[in-house]
Protein backbone atom coordinates (compact mmCIF):
# COMPACT_ATOMS: atom_id res chain seq x y z
CA UNK A 1 0.00 0.00 0.00
CA UNK A 2 0.80 3.38 -0.58
CA UNK A 3 -0.76 5.40 2.56
CA UNK A 4 -1.88 4.22 5.63
CA UNK A 5 -5.40 6.24 6.27
CA UNK A 6 -6.96 3.96 8.42
CA UNK A 7 -7.15 0.35 9.79
CA UNK A 8 -10.88 -0.08 8.48
CA UNK A 9 -9.53 -1.23 5.18
CA UNK A 10 -6.79 -3.14 6.49
CA UNK A 11 -7.43 -6.99 6.11
CA UNK A 12 -5.03 -9.42 9.29
CA UNK A 13 -2.72 -10.22 6.51
CA UNK A 14 -1.71 -6.20 6.09
CA UNK A 15 -2.02 -5.77 10.31
CA UNK A 16 -0.11 -8.46 10.60
CA UNK A 17 2.90 -7.73 7.94
CA UNK A 18 3.32 -4.16 9.84
CA UNK A 19 3.45 -5.59 13.05
CA UNK A 20 6.03 -8.10 12.78
CA UNK A 21 7.32 -5.34 10.53
CA UNK A 22 7.82 -3.12 13.98
CA UNK A 23 8.74 -6.21 16.03
CA UNK A 24 11.81 -6.67 13.69
CA UNK A 25 12.69 -2.78 14.22
CA UNK A 26 12.38 -2.90 17.53
CA UNK A 27 14.73 -6.10 18.27
CA UNK A 28 17.35 -4.81 14.95
CA UNK A 29 17.64 -1.17 16.90
CA UNK A 30 18.05 -2.19 20.42
CA UNK A 31 14.98 -0.75 21.31
CA UNK A 32 14.30 1.70 19.04
CA UNK A 33 18.12 3.65 20.15
CA UNK A 34 19.69 3.02 17.39
CA UNK A 35 20.10 3.75 13.61
CA UNK A 36 18.84 1.26 10.89
CA UNK A 37 19.63 3.07 7.68
CA UNK A 38 17.07 2.05 5.05
CA UNK A 39 15.45 5.57 4.28
CA UNK A 40 18.97 7.01 3.54
CA UNK A 41 17.95 10.12 0.67
CA UNK A 42 14.28 10.25 1.59
CA UNK A 43 12.34 12.96 3.59
CA UNK A 44 8.83 12.86 5.54
CA UNK A 45 6.88 15.89 6.24
CA UNK A 46 4.83 15.86 9.63
CA UNK A 47 2.19 18.31 9.51
CA UNK A 48 0.33 19.13 12.48
CA UNK A 49 -2.57 21.04 12.17
CA UNK A 50 -3.32 19.76 16.21
CA UNK A 51 -1.48 19.31 19.22
CA UNK A 52 0.90 16.59 19.88
CA UNK A 53 3.71 15.28 22.08
CA UNK A 54 3.50 11.32 21.47
CA UNK A 55 2.73 10.83 17.79
CA UNK A 56 4.68 13.98 15.89
CA UNK A 57 8.02 12.96 17.95
CA UNK A 58 7.54 9.19 17.28
CA UNK A 59 7.41 10.16 13.64
CA UNK A 60 10.29 12.25 13.67
CA UNK A 61 12.53 9.23 16.00
CA UNK A 62 11.42 7.07 13.61
CA UNK A 63 11.92 9.06 10.60
CA UNK A 64 16.13 9.79 11.84
CA UNK A 65 16.03 6.25 13.51
CA UNK A 66 15.46 4.90 9.51
CA UNK A 67 18.04 7.48 8.01
CA UNK A 68 15.51 9.81 6.39
CA UNK A 69 15.05 13.85 6.96
CA UNK A 70 12.07 15.67 8.24
CA UNK A 71 10.15 18.98 7.94
CA UNK A 72 8.06 19.50 10.82
CA UNK A 73 5.11 21.60 10.68
CA UNK A 74 2.58 23.06 12.86
CA UNK A 75 -0.11 25.10 12.08
CA UNK A 76 0.59 27.33 14.71
CA UNK A 77 3.29 30.08 13.63
CA UNK A 78 2.30 28.87 9.49
CA UNK A 79 0.93 30.82 6.80
CA UNK A 80 -2.18 29.17 7.29
CA UNK A 81 -3.19 32.19 9.19
CA UNK A 82 -2.63 33.93 5.88
CA UNK A 83 -5.56 32.19 4.68
CA UNK A 84 -3.87 28.89 3.08
CA UNK A 85 -6.07 25.79 2.41
CA UNK A 86 -5.20 22.49 3.88
CA UNK A 87 -4.08 21.33 0.36
CA UNK A 88 -2.58 24.61 -0.87
CA UNK A 89 -0.34 23.93 2.20
CA UNK A 90 0.62 20.72 1.59
CA UNK A 91 1.14 20.59 -1.65
CA UNK A 92 3.76 23.14 -1.14
CA UNK A 93 5.33 21.00 1.70
CA UNK A 94 5.18 18.25 -0.87
CA UNK A 95 7.51 20.38 -3.52
CA UNK A 96 10.28 20.08 -0.69
CA UNK A 97 10.51 16.64 -2.52
CA UNK A 98 9.28 15.04 0.41
CA UNK A 99 8.08 11.18 -0.38
CA UNK A 100 5.42 11.09 2.58
CA UNK A 101 3.34 13.25 4.77
CA UNK A 102 2.06 12.52 7.97
CA UNK A 103 -0.93 14.45 9.13
CA UNK A 104 -3.01 15.40 12.24
CA UNK A 105 -5.88 17.55 11.22
CA UNK A 106 -9.15 18.24 13.69
CA UNK A 107 -11.35 17.21 10.67
CA UNK A 108 -12.25 13.32 9.77
CA UNK A 109 -10.92 12.27 6.39
CA UNK A 110 -8.60 15.00 5.67
CA UNK A 111 -5.40 12.59 5.16
CA UNK A 112 -8.46 10.97 2.26
CA UNK A 113 -7.94 14.54 0.64
CA UNK A 114 -4.39 14.67 0.68
CA UNK A 115 -3.95 11.52 -0.84
CA UNK A 116 -6.55 12.28 -3.80
CA UNK A 117 -4.55 15.48 -4.28
CA UNK A 118 -0.72 14.32 -3.52
CA UNK A 119 1.42 12.12 -5.26
CA UNK A 120 3.25 11.38 -2.16
CA UNK A 121 3.03 8.74 0.66
CA UNK A 122 -0.06 9.97 3.19
CA UNK A 123 -0.05 8.86 6.92
CA UNK A 124 -2.82 9.29 8.76
CA UNK A 125 -1.70 10.85 12.58
CA UNK A 126 -5.38 11.38 13.52
CA UNK A 127 -8.36 12.77 11.21
CA UNK A 128 -10.65 14.27 14.07
CA UNK A 129 -12.78 11.57 16.13
CA UNK A 130 -12.26 9.38 13.16
CA UNK A 131 -9.44 6.91 12.84
CA UNK A 132 -5.56 7.01 14.39
CA UNK A 133 -4.05 4.18 12.85
CA UNK A 134 -0.64 4.16 14.39
CA UNK A 135 -2.32 4.36 17.79
CA UNK A 136 -4.43 1.36 16.77
CA UNK A 137 -1.03 -0.82 15.80
CA UNK A 138 0.95 0.65 18.69
CA UNK A 139 -1.62 -0.59 21.14
CA UNK A 140 -1.82 -4.12 19.48
CA UNK A 141 1.86 -4.41 19.06
CA UNK A 142 2.16 -4.07 22.96
CA UNK A 143 -0.80 -6.55 23.37
CA UNK A 144 0.72 -9.10 21.10
CA UNK A 145 3.82 -8.59 22.57
CA UNK A 146 2.65 -9.75 26.24
CA UNK A 147 0.49 -12.06 25.38
CA UNK A 148 1.77 -13.52 21.81
CA UNK A 149 -1.56 -13.35 20.25
CA UNK A 150 -4.81 -11.06 20.17
CA UNK A 151 -6.70 -14.34 19.74
CA UNK A 152 -9.61 -15.28 22.54
CA UNK A 153 -8.63 -11.85 24.25
CA UNK A 154 -11.34 -9.72 26.34
CA UNK A 155 -10.43 -6.15 25.72
CA UNK A 156 -12.37 -3.25 26.75
CA UNK A 157 -12.00 0.33 25.53
CA UNK A 158 -13.13 2.19 28.47
CA UNK A 159 -13.81 6.11 28.35
CA UNK A 160 -15.26 8.71 25.40
CA UNK A 161 -15.98 6.39 22.61
CA UNK A 162 -17.85 9.15 21.11
CA UNK A 163 -14.93 11.01 20.77
CA UNK A 164 -11.61 8.47 20.22
CA UNK A 165 -10.27 7.93 17.03
CA UNK A 166 -8.21 5.62 18.85
CA UNK A 167 -11.22 3.48 19.96
CA UNK A 168 -12.21 3.53 16.85
CA UNK A 169 -9.14 2.15 15.00
CA UNK A 170 -8.63 0.22 17.87
CA UNK A 171 -12.00 -1.49 17.56
CA UNK A 172 -11.27 -2.65 14.09
CA UNK A 173 -8.01 -3.93 14.36
CA UNK A 174 -8.06 -5.70 17.32
CA UNK A 175 -11.61 -8.05 15.85
CA UNK A 176 -9.88 -8.30 12.49
CA UNK A 177 -6.92 -10.06 14.98
CA UNK A 178 -9.72 -12.51 17.02
CA UNK A 179 -10.00 -9.93 20.18
CA UNK A 180 -13.66 -9.54 21.75
CA UNK A 181 -14.16 -6.29 22.57
CA UNK A 182 -16.38 -4.18 24.75
CA UNK A 183 -16.64 -0.51 24.94
CA UNK A 184 -17.42 0.82 28.36
CA UNK A 185 -18.56 4.06 29.19
CA UNK A 186 -21.70 6.64 29.99
CA UNK A 187 -24.45 6.58 27.39
CA UNK A 188 -23.79 9.72 26.20
CA UNK A 189 -20.39 8.55 25.04
CA UNK A 190 -21.20 5.02 23.87
CA UNK A 191 -23.66 4.20 21.60
CA UNK A 192 -25.49 0.64 21.27
CA UNK A 193 -24.70 1.04 17.41
CA UNK A 194 -21.30 -0.19 17.62
CA UNK A 195 -23.13 -3.80 18.57
CA UNK A 196 -24.11 -3.95 15.14
CA UNK A 197 -20.59 -3.94 13.92
CA UNK A 198 -20.24 -7.46 17.05
CA UNK A 199 -18.63 -5.03 19.72
CA UNK A 200 -20.20 -5.83 23.17
CA UNK A 201 -21.29 -2.62 24.75
CA UNK A 202 -21.39 -1.87 28.41
CA UNK A 203 -22.09 1.19 30.69
CA UNK A 204 -20.78 0.02 33.68
CA UNK A 205 -17.29 -0.78 34.32
CA UNK A 206 -17.66 -2.80 37.86
CA UNK A 207 -19.75 -5.12 35.36
CA UNK A 208 -16.84 -6.23 33.19
CA UNK A 209 -13.57 -5.55 35.13
CA UNK A 210 -13.48 -9.31 36.36
CA UNK A 211 -13.61 -10.56 32.67
CA UNK A 212 -11.08 -8.52 30.62
CA UNK A 213 -7.37 -9.04 29.61
CA UNK A 214 -7.25 -5.64 28.59
CA UNK A 215 -8.27 -2.38 29.76
CA UNK A 216 -7.35 0.29 27.46
CA UNK A 217 -8.26 3.81 29.33
CA UNK A 218 -8.84 6.46 26.91
CA UNK A 219 -9.31 10.16 27.72
CA UNK A 220 -12.49 12.08 28.15
CA UNK A 221 -11.79 14.59 25.26
CA UNK A 222 -13.20 18.26 27.01
CA UNK A 223 -12.08 19.80 23.65
CA UNK A 224 -14.35 17.92 21.35
CA UNK A 225 -17.15 17.66 23.70
CA UNK A 226 -19.61 20.20 21.64
CA UNK A 227 -23.53 20.28 22.82
CA UNK A 228 -23.39 16.37 23.98
CA UNK A 229 -24.22 16.27 27.96
CA UNK A 230 -21.93 14.15 29.26
CA UNK A 231 -20.56 13.23 33.45
CA UNK A 232 -19.02 15.43 35.94
CA UNK A 233 -15.26 14.84 36.37
CA UNK A 234 -16.53 13.25 39.46
CA UNK A 235 -19.08 11.26 38.45
CA UNK A 236 -17.11 9.74 36.02
CA UNK A 237 -13.90 8.79 38.16
CA UNK A 238 -16.28 7.64 40.42
CA UNK A 239 -17.64 5.20 37.89
CA UNK A 240 -14.91 4.26 35.34
CA UNK A 241 -11.38 4.96 36.82
CA UNK A 242 -9.34 2.34 37.15
CA UNK A 243 -8.17 2.63 40.77
CA UNK A 244 -6.87 0.13 43.35
CA UNK A 245 -10.12 -1.10 44.38
CA UNK A 246 -11.32 -2.47 40.90
CA UNK A 247 -7.23 -3.75 40.25
CA UNK A 248 -8.12 -6.05 43.33
CA UNK A 249 -11.16 -7.59 40.89
CA UNK A 250 -9.29 -8.04 38.16
CA UNK A 251 -7.51 -11.05 36.66
CA UNK A 252 -3.83 -11.11 38.10
CA UNK A 253 -2.15 -10.51 34.97
CA UNK A 254 -4.49 -7.69 33.24
CA UNK A 255 -2.45 -5.03 31.05
CA UNK A 256 -3.56 -1.64 31.83
CA UNK A 257 -2.79 0.75 28.99
CA UNK A 258 -3.94 4.21 27.90
CA UNK A 259 -3.21 6.47 24.48
CA UNK A 260 -2.30 9.36 26.67
CA UNK A 261 -2.41 12.05 27.67
CA UNK A 262 -3.70 10.72 30.99
CA UNK A 263 -5.71 12.45 32.87
CA UNK A 264 -4.31 11.12 36.30
CA UNK A 265 -7.47 10.52 38.64
CA UNK A 266 -10.18 10.87 35.90
CA UNK A 267 -9.81 7.54 34.13
CA UNK A 268 -6.66 6.36 35.86
CA UNK A 269 -5.68 6.63 39.08
CA UNK A 270 -1.89 7.21 39.91
CA UNK A 271 -1.18 3.90 41.50
CA UNK A 272 -2.36 2.11 39.13
CA UNK A 273 -1.32 4.22 35.75
CA UNK A 274 2.41 3.89 37.71
CA UNK A 275 1.71 0.08 38.80
CA UNK A 276 3.05 -3.10 38.00
CA UNK A 277 0.31 -3.84 35.27
CA UNK A 278 0.55 -0.67 33.66
CA UNK A 279 2.58 -0.66 30.06
CA UNK A 280 1.44 2.64 28.86
CA UNK A 281 4.99 3.82 28.80
CA UNK A 282 5.93 0.43 26.86
CA UNK A 283 3.07 1.71 24.35
CA UNK A 284 4.70 4.89 23.62
CA UNK A 285 8.59 2.85 22.79
CA UNK A 286 5.96 0.67 20.68
CA UNK A 287 5.08 3.92 18.91
CA UNK A 288 8.57 4.29 17.53
CA UNK A 289 8.85 0.78 15.90
CA UNK A 290 4.98 0.94 14.94
CA UNK A 291 5.86 4.18 12.80
CA UNK A 292 9.42 2.54 11.59
CA UNK A 293 7.36 -0.26 10.05
CA UNK A 294 4.49 2.24 8.78
CA UNK A 295 7.03 4.61 7.31
CA UNK A 296 9.48 1.45 6.21
CA UNK A 297 6.22 0.01 4.11
CA UNK A 298 5.14 3.32 2.41
CA UNK A 299 7.99 5.28 1.65
CA UNK A 300 9.98 1.82 0.59
CA UNK A 301 7.84 0.61 -1.51
CA UNK A 302 6.94 1.38 -5.66
CA UNK A 303 4.00 3.63 -5.93
CA UNK A 304 0.95 2.39 -6.54
CA UNK A 305 -2.03 3.36 -6.39
CA UNK A 306 -4.55 2.45 -3.26
N1 LIG B 1 -1.74 9.24 21.88
C1 LIG B 1 -1.53 10.36 21.19
O1 LIG B 1 -1.96 10.50 20.05
O2 LIG B 1 -0.80 11.30 21.87
P1 LIG B 1 -0.43 12.72 21.29
O3 LIG B 1 -1.71 13.51 21.14
O4 LIG B 1 0.49 13.33 22.30
O5 LIG B 1 0.23 12.55 19.96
Amino acid sequence: RRHLLDLESLSPAELTCVLDAADRFKAATDDCRRKISVLTGRTLANLFFENSTRTRNSFSLAARRLGADTVEFSSSGSSTAKGETVIDTAKNIEAMNVDAVVIRHRTPGSPYLLAKNLDCAIINAGDGPHEHPTQGLLDILTIRQRRGSLQGLTVALVGDIAHSRTARSNIWGLQKLGAHVILCGPPTLVSRRWEEFGVEVAYRLDDIVERCDVLNLLRIQFERQYTRPFPSVREYALLYAMNSERMRRAKSDILIMAPGPINRGVEITPDVADGPQSVILEQVTNGIAVRMAVLWLTMNTAQTNS
